[in-house]
């Protein structure tokens, strides 16, 4: 079977899990299974195609736009792009899903209670942003719209990653975008 492009976007608060995730659903079709697939990761996106822009819901919205392009013709010649940012703000996801063909779209929700976030705080910025050291924070002082109708929906506070893992490729394979496994 020839490989099928879609977009495995995974939206969710800062630490949520998102990353993670993808790097093991990324880990799983390129070096398991033998697929190509590119990976976007708002962090990294930040440090280049999207450097110099910040967070209010302008920039953001620019952020998720180009990463959304960058998807869209990924899919059409038929990679696997798997995008990561929290990407807040739903008319925006759903103009990417738009671009890129509902059914090709593919929408992980990371969901976790945001005071788990703030407990976790790997990156030390919840403190910062409770402290108000840092504005418009996603999930303190900046809103995050949760999808609707996501395609999958995974809890990182009461899943194993090994689970939502196993998730998200069951679903892409109940979908028709990946093929069962032998
Ligand atoms: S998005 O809103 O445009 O989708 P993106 O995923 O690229 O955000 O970047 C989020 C990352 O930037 C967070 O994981 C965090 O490390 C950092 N960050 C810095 N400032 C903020 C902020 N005000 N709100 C959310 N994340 C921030």
């Amino acid at each position: 079977m020839k490989q099928k492009g879609f977009t495995l976007w995974f939206t969710g608060l800062s630490g949520a899990g998102k990353t993670t995730l993808a790097e093991r659903v990324y880990t799983e079709l390129k070096h398991k299974r033998g697929l190509n697939v590119e990976k976007l990761d708002g962090d990294v996106v930040r440090t280049n195609l999207s450097k110099g822009l910040g967070f209010s819901k302008e920039d953001r919205d620019t952020n998720i736009r180009r990463i959304g392009f960058v998807c869209h013709i990924l899919t059409r010649n038929d990679v696997i792009a798997i995008a990561s940012a929290i990407s807040p703000y739903r008319s925006v996801r759903d103009e990417n899903r738009a671009l890129i063909g509902d059914g090709k779209f593919v929408e992980v929700f990371v969901d976790v209670p945001v005071d788990v976030a703030i407990q976790r705080d790997v990156k030390g910025l919840y403190a910062k942003a409770l402290a108000g050291e840092i504005k418009n924070f996603t999930g303190i002082s900046d809103p995050y719209e949760a999808p609707l109708h996501p395609e999958v929906h995974v809890h990182s506070d009461s899943e194993t990653i090994k689970e939502s893992t196993t998730k998200i490729l069951d679903t892409l394979t109940s979908l028709g975008l990946l093929e069962p496994e032998a």
